[in-house]
């Protein structure tokens, strides 16, 4: 018998407030046709005045406990992976503990930027498989216009706020790829890149600071670390591309989306997309496209999905699980 990480449950929010590219054209010189022929972005959302990365994480933990039919005492473990979290200590998942009425488990935080919700998946199916927790909540959250410059036409555009919460227990499987649940894992960094995309601020520097990008660098690398990846974790796995069902990639830009499946040779029919509606919303960019993808019957029982993500560190990665 192999222990899986299987999911339970799926859930996201996004805030109230929908702002479209139009609102961009009164502060800055741009346009709806510049930043949808080059992002694929049409609108985004912004959380309100005071709400903060905790509170749109347990909106969609309460979701996704819903969606599994659970309540917060059957979860043993909580991660957030986010990159905007509420203060700098404690963490944002003992936040969403305590909100969420769980006292028996323990909570932590993961940073890796864009990529965070691939770590916080593979941390989770790490504790599962080890036995060292039974029932994982993963959520992806932020609210990245609290860290955008607006006044820079070439990053404030591209961004959105949200969350979007996964539900993962253990399950006996097969051992083969047959199996529900996480199938394998791959997980890469290169701090080298650290210039082309970060803030530049943070608590040992005394400042908030602001997100800085290298927008075509980041795309060049985007597109050949995505693709390999993605190789990568469907090779540990034993697969093949055409064993895709989905493709689940984070929501930065339509561009990359479309070319990382063309190097894959999956059809664009097979890839979940949400850039349009929610902006690239980093960690939580996953996390909302599964749930999407889900409500809208796109993904299904025994699918065959692959996450990949790419984003400051550089940190990239992917995930490959059957629903
Ligand atoms: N409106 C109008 N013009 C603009 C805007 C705007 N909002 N932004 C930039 N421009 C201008 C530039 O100033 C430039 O003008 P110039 O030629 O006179 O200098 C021109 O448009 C072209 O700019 P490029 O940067 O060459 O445009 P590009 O086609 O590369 O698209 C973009 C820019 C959308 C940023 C793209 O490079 C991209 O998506 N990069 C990757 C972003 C990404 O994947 N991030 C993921 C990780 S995010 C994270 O980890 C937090």
């Amino acid at each position: 018998m192999t222990q899986r990480a299987v999911v339970r449950g799926v859930g996201h929010y996004l805030p109230e407030r929908v702002v479209p590219n139009a609102e961009f054209e009164k502060t800055l010189d741009t346009s709806n046709d510049w930043i949808v022929s080059r992002s694929g972005i049409e609108r985004r959302h912004f959380a309100a005045e005071g709400q903060t990365t905790s509170d749109l994480a347990v909106r969609a933990s309460r979701a996704a406990l819903e969606n599994a039919g659970m309540s917060a005492e059957d979860l043993d473990a909580i991660i957030v992976a986010t990159s905007t979290s509420d203060l700098t200590f404690p963490s944002t998942a003992t936040m969403v503990q305590s909100a969420l009425g769980n006292t028996t488990g323990f909570a932590f935080d993961v940073q890796a930027v864009c990529a965070g919700f691939v770590y916080a998946l593979a941390n989770a199916n790490a504790l599962i498989v080890s036995g060292q927790a039974k029932t994982v909540l993963v959520i992806g959250a932020e609210t990245f216009s609290r860290i955008l410059d607006w006044t820079d036409r070439s990053t404030c555009v591209l961004f959105g706020d949200g969350a979007g919460a996964l539900i993962l227990s253990a399950e006996d499987g097969t051992g083969t790829n047959a199996d529900r649940g996480i199938l394998a894992t791959d997980l890469n960094s290169d701090g080298r890149y650290r210039d082309i995309l970060y803030v530049d601020g943070g608590v040992s520097t005394n400042s908030t600071g602001v997100l800085k990008m290298e927008g075509k660098e980041v795309f060049r690398h985007a597109v050949e670390k995505l693709a390999a990846t993605a190789d990568m974790a469907l090779s540990k796995a034993g697969l093949h591309h055409e064993d895709i069902d989905w493709i689940v990639p984070h929501q930065a830009n339509i561009r990359i989306i479309q070319a990382t499946a063309k190097k894959l040779g999956v059809s664009m029919d097979k890839v979940v997309v949400t850039v349009q509606d929610h902006g690239n919303t980093s960690a939580a960019s996953i996390p909302l496209a599964l749930s999407v993808g889900v409500r809208n019957g796109q993904i299904k029982k025994g699918d065959l999905v692959v996450a990949e993500a790419i984003g400051g560190g550089l940190a990239w990665g992917s995930v490959v699980l059957r629903w």
